[in-house]
């Protein structure tokens, strides 16, 4: 149909616009159901993603104008439009609309009510699809490179703790048993390797996730002659994804950003674990003051340790994030789905939920007083010697370690029959078992010599800590 049969001369597309969505224009006529306007909007979340999308679409006008696809005029009215926007919001003055669904399009409808019709030049050659992947990554890299510093945070009060502790003894656990006496700084290093992986893994995905989507469009490129390393380049990009309908359909990186922070909540959960059994009154190993600690409306007494039991309980919510974005992208077809809008709300979640867990995490290491002398005595129970003693009669005597196993175990018994600990036992009753045995045997069964035989590379020697502690400080924390 030609413009002849319309009647009032103006243009087709530019009529009937009341009744329809303004932002589909011409296509739509009826509107969509009110139920829409809560399952469809993501404006409420994707807020987050402002600075991100506003970034990428200066880089995008940028490269628009040097491949002389829109005007230089065009672009400084975009990019000025742009500046104005972000002002906007950053001065809580911006108006979301849920109207618009998403930051992508309150950000184009603004920028067009500020700088008309060059606004309407911005989204050619890239589509919403390849928005919403790079904002996402670009949003991810930037929590990353937080979340590395915070981190590096917690490893420097995990170090200075075990500094303050290099040799204070208390007893090493297997199965929650007593099993050897460690060293409180040589415990509190092994969390600092835990989190210096934790680092590396969200620095591996970061490497993976830096290739940029911009331009792949919907899903199939486009026929205009945009630069795309360009814009790549712009945005801190290593180079732009390969495959268009990949580039606009993959969330590994959140997959794998998430599955890194949820094996990082494991780590604090374990922690904070340790945190709640050591302040309890049956271990008493260490105390925390009234900033990380709450009483009992009921119980005066109480000092209970919250903000490790919530450490340990919001683990839950991160690994549930992981979870349900696995769960969503399972068996999606190329390319992008709707379904992937639902990737938002439970990774940021996560994000926050993790940068208060590491907070909390290094409050408490900062504000841990350790209790020497309940550490002390609690290191002499439970025999935790008795592999000491084993070696000794491998050593001296020249035992095989079985038979010394063995002699070992028969000196436990008899302990534990007269209720005393190894180096109460009579040099007859050691005797007794095993008639080689000679007054030198009582020196290991000290726990502080116990700590200080175990020099083996990465063991719990006092001075193994004093220099691990070093080499953690130039591993982890100057760089
Ligand atoms: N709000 C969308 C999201 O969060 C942006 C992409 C929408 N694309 C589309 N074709 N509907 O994923």
């Amino acid at each position: 149909m030609t413009s002849r049969s319309n009647q009032t001369n103006k243009p087709l597309h530019k009529k009937n616009k009341s009744k329809s969505s303004s932002i589909w224009g011409g296509r739509f006529e009826g509107k969509p159901h009110e139920i829409m306007d809560q399952i469809n909007p993501s404006i409420d979340f994707d807020k987050r993603f402002f600075r991100q999308d506003i970034k990428g679409s200066k880089a995008h006008a940028e490269m628009l104008s040097a491949q002389k696809i829109i005007t230089e005029s065009d672009k400084d009215k975009i990019i000025h439009g742009l500046d104005q926007i972000e002002k906007e919001i950053d001065e809580g003055t911006f108006k979301f609309s849920r109207e618009l669904e998403d930051i992508h399009m309150n950000i184009e409808a603004r920028l067009a009510a500020l700088v008309g019709d060059a606004a309407g030049r911005l989204h050619t050659g890239r589509s919403r699809n390849d928005q919403v992947a790079t904002d996402f990554k670009l949003w991810i890299r930037d929590t990353i490179d937080i979340l590395d510093k915070q981190l590096m945070h917690l490893q420097a009060a995990l170090i200075d703790l075990a500094d303050q502790n290099f040799n204070q003894v208390m007893p090493g656990f297997t199965h929650l048993q007593v099993a050897q006496p460690v060293t409180f700084g040589h415990h509190l290093l092994a969390y600092v390797e835990m989190l210096g992986r934790d680092r590396t893994r969200f620095q591996d995905g970061r490497a993976r996730l830096n290739e940029c989507p911009l331009g792949s469009a919907a899903l199939a490129g486009t026929s205009f002659p945009i630069d795309r390393n360009m814009t790549s380049k712009a945005l801190g990009f290593d180079r732009p994804t390969a495959n268009s309908l990949d580039g606009v359909s993959d969330r590994d990186f959140a997959l794998e950003f998430l599955s890194s922070a949820s094996i990082c909540s494991i780590h604090l959960s374990r922690f904070a674990e340790e945190v709640v059994n050591w302040t309890s009154s049956q271990f008493n190993f260490i105390s925390l003051s009234d900033a990380f600690t709450t009483g009992s409306s009921i119980m005066p007494q109480k000092r209970n340790p919250d903000a490790a039991e919530l450490v340990r309980g919001k683990t839950g919510r991160i690994i549930g994030a992981l979870n349900a974005l696995m769960v969503m992208m399972k068996g999606l077809p190329l390319a992008f789905c709707k379904d992937m809008q639902e990737d938002k709300e439970p990774l940021f979640d996560a994000t926050e939920t993790l940068h208060v867990c590491i907070a909390a995490c290094t409050g408490m290491v900062q504000d841990i007083e350790a209790n020497s002398s309940s550490m002390e005595n609690a290191s002499e129970l439970g025999f935790s010697t008795a592999t000491d003693l084993a070696d000794w009669l491998v050593r001296v005597l020249n035992i095989p370690f079985r038979q010394a196993h063995h002699i070992t175990g028969c000196v436990v018994k008899l302990a534990e029959q007269k209720k005393c600990l190894l180096k109460e036992l009579t040099l007859d009753d050691l005797k007794n078992i095993e008639p080689k045995i000679t007054n030198d045997i009582y020196a290991v069964l000290e726990p502080s010599k116990s700590i200080s035989s175990r020099r083996s590379y990465g063991g719990t020697a006092p001075q193994n800590v004093k220099t691990a502690i070093s080499v953690a400080r130039q591993r982890f924390l100057e760089s």
